[in-house]
């Protein structure tokens, strides 16, 4: 079952593009990540879909309810964690918590029980009496996901959780959420890459408000591997160093990266499958008397993947 369904969704800020034709789904339970770089348009989705605002055409699910006609329904099945949280310095934890339990709704009755539950789930307990303008970061952090979690929400949505945070609270906030996962649907946007491989079981990757991909990071990374690239840096004459790669058998593709100082030349050999080409790239090289600095097949991250993807994206755009 999917919990998060969305279909071409669009947002024009006036004639500024937010996102364009964005469509994907999340099913019940998932850990997505969603990621790009900033201003690529992860905080408009998520605006979107927790009814901030409307968007410009398309539409979206939550828990089958529609964003545009059952909006009522899409907050109450929400937890929103916004990209700065508004928090009252001036308040302690639990009161801050239980005030925003009552603007929720949550009747008076059940009010303490609920927040001494997302204190209890955020790790607060030890905090709970202090103000918050004396808190950490991370604190402050766990403050506004206790905050999105007091609705007892299906779908968590949480804009960059992690931004700001030094890497010991990163990992605590980190541990948080793949522990609130367990039981719900989380939707967690980062522009950093190794957030996602570290917490997600797929991941959307999105780039000037287009979708680039969607998949877990495992295939992700094979997906753009299936042609085995080597990495070659030589000097010499450009043109027929490239030419010289490109006529060793097993080369299927040479692509001329960038011309460093010193007549130093990188290029991306692209290779069978199954052929070893490093040594005979070495003696081509060499018997040329062109100068080799490095020779190494590449090996991709989710870094390389990320580049990839939208450097094809860019490459599109200009057809
Ligand atoms: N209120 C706004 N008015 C005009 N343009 C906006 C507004 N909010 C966002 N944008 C633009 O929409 C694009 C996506 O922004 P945003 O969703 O905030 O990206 P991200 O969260 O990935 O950094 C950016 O180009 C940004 O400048
Ligand atoms: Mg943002």
């Amino acid at each position: 079952m999917n919990a998060i369904e969305v279909e071409h969704l669009t947002k024009f800020y006036g004639p500024a593009r937010g996102v364009e034709d964005i469509s994907f789904n999340v099913k019940a339970g998932e850990i997505m990540g969603f990621l790009g770089p900033n201003g690529s348009g992860k905080t408009t989705t998520m605006r979107i879909l927790t009814c901030f605002f409307p968007p410009t055409s398309g539409t979206a699910r939550i828990c089958g309810h529609n964003i545009l006609t059952d909006s009522l329904a899409v907050r109450q099945k929400t937890g929103y964690l916004p990209e700065s949280v508004p928090l009252y310095l001036d308040m302690p934890v639990f009161s801050y918590l239980r005030f925003f339990a009552e603007v929720k709704g949550i009747t008076t009755k059940s009010r303490k029980g609920k927040v001494d539950e997302v204190i209890g789930a955020c790790g607060l307990d030890s905090v709970a009496h202090r103000l918050i303008g004396k808190l950490s970061k991370g604190y402050r952090q766990r403050v506004g996901i206790a905050q999105s979690l007091l609705n007892d929400p299906e779908v968590l949505i949480l804009d960059e959780p992690t931004i700001g945070l030094d890497p010991k609270q990163i990992i605590e906030i980190r541990n948080l959420i793949r522990g609130l996962g367990s039981k719900r649907t989380v939707i967690l946007s980062t522009h950093i890459l190794p957030e996602v491989s570290m917490t997600c079981d797929r991941v959307i990757i999105i780039h000037k408000g287009r979708l680039v991909a969607v998949d877990t990071p495992a295939n992700l990374i094979k997906r753009l591997q299936q042609t085995p690239r080597i990495i070659v840096k030589a000097g010499g004459p450009s043109e027929k160093i490239k030419d010289a790669l490109g006529s060793l058998p097993g080369v299927v593709a040479v692509t001329q990266k960038q011309s460093g100082s010193q007549g130093l030349h990188s290029f991306q050999v692209e290779t069978q499958e199954g052929v070893h080409l490093i040594n005979s790239i070495a003696r081509t090289i060499d018997n040329h008397n062109w100068t080799l600095q490095e020779v190494r097949p590449v090996d991709m991250t989710l870094e390389d993947i990320f580049i990839h993807l939208v450097t094809e994206e860019e490459g599109a755009d200009t057809t």
